[in-house]
């Protein structure tokens, strides 16, 4: 098979519908790739002309999907399925490998997670009759390895880690911490959210037991876009927990029978009929990543958040750097906090740059290797300083505008 020809020039802005302004939310929602918007015109196309026969064309479509996310998460095509949400995927995995035995029954994540996963982690405890358990932070910041290997006692069954923490930014050792949970006896998954489509990843290799993620941040597949699942194939004997009839191997679902035969690996974890259009985005949005060398992205992003930092440090002394500086503990954003971190957000977006506030003093900028330059960095930086150095931030009213 030939393989695609991955383009060497950077940034890549030709790829991407860019709005006016300075986008840095990428990390929040990533721009539409004009390939998403193509991808979505064409399977209108087809339900327009085809109606229910377009179905022949879509009923495979997940699985079509999953040898591009296979090769993001580092894994085999049968380990992956775009479906559902981070939460709802985490449901579903918990619901099949989370079985307490014994003492072994607790709950582990940390105290600086998107809450969506602790609400998930902590319904299970509930049906089980477990607890969640919490790894503190030292600096309300990071999570301290060693902390982890304090919390990891034999009385816990599965734990769950964000591979880059939403709010400072850290990058976690995905092999490193997986290999210390499984000496401990643990089960292991981890949140990609802040993390797919920033860089490469090793799931199989590292041996982790599952991963979910979204696809609407550095994926840049759009709003509520599916998200996705990894399951180690030493799990796909399991029959999943939760099932649906578009979990049934595709040979025999529509022979509606009152058996369930799952689908091989991960596909066994789709529930329901996949949304064809929000599908088609992700399709599309998947081909801006068939052309780019993840290696050359996570470079180019690395070298932006390193330009932004050395300029936090020179000009914006007033504001504190959350983020790890070492490349290898830093996701693809980078946190500033001050204490008015909201006024300041709202004030930047009425000068048509686009931030991510998180509550109460975190204003999180994400350069994105493909459409950001180093201009808009050194920009948002000298607008930073003039805002700061004015106190005009202070006069801004209109808060209900962050999200
Ligand atoms: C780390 C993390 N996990 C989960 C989510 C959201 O989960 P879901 O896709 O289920 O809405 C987010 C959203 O920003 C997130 O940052």
């Amino acid at each position: 098979m030939t393989q695609p020809r991955r383009s060497s020039h950077w940034p890549r802005r030709e790829l991407f519908a860019l709005p006016k302004g300075i986008y840095l939310d990428g990390n929040s929602l990533g721009l539409m790739p004009l390939s998403a918007h193509q991808a979505v015109v064409r399977r209108l196309g087809e339900w327009q002309t085809q109606a229910v026969s377009g179905w022949d064309e879509w009923f495979g479509m997940a699985e079509s999907l999953s040898p591009a996310l296979a090769r993001l998460v580092g894994a085999s095509p049968r380990e992956v399925i775009a479906t559902g949400s981070i939460t709802s995927n985490l449901h579903a995995l918990l619901a099949t490998l989370y079985r307490p035995q014994g003492e072994r029954k607790h709950l582990l994540a940390t105290a600086l997670d998107f809450p969506t996963d602790l609400y998930a982690l902590q319904s299970w405890a509930e049906l089980r009759g477990a607890e969640v358990r919490l790894i503190p932070s030292r600096d309300g910041q990071t999570i301290h390895e060693d902390d982890l290997r304090q919390a990891l006692g034999p009385d816990i069954a599965l734990v769950l880690l964000p591979t880059v923490l939403y709010r400072s930014g850290q990058l976690l050792d995905v092999a490193k911490l997986t290999a210390i949970a499984h000496r401990s006896g643990a089960l292991i998954g981890w949140d990609a959210a802040h993390s797919i489509g920033a860089m490469q990843h090793a799931f199989h290799d590292a041996g982790a037991d599952f991963a979910v993620w979204c696809s609407y941040k550095y994926l840049n597949a759009g709003p509520g876009a599916p998200g996705g699942l990894f399951l180690h194939q030493r799990h796909h004997h399991l029959a999943p927990a939760l099932r649906g009839w578009w979990g049934n191997e595709k040979e025999s679902q529509f022979e509606m029978t009152t058996k369930f035969r799952p689908a091989p690996g991960a596909a066994a974890y789709q529930q329901g009929t996949p949304p064809i259009l929000a599908l088609a985005a992700l399709e599309g949005a998947l081909e801006v990543y068939e052309q780019t060398d993840l290696a050359a992205l996570r470079a180019r992003s690395l070298a932006l958040t390193d330009l932004l930092m050395e300029l936090a440090d020179l000009h914006l002394h007033d504001m504190r750097v959350l983020t790890p500086r070492d490349h290898a503990r830093r996701g693809g954003h980078v946190s500033l906090s001050h204490p008015h971190a909201r006024a300041l957000s709202v004030a930047l977006r009425q000068r048509q740059i686009i931030p991510d506030y998180r509550s109460p003093d975190v204003l999180r900028l994400a350069p994105i290797a493909f459409y950001n330059t180093e201009d808009e960095i050194r920009e948002v930086v000298r607008v930073l300083r003039e805002l700061l150095d004015s106190g005009s931030y202070k006069d801004v009213t209109e808060v209900g505008a962050v999200t």
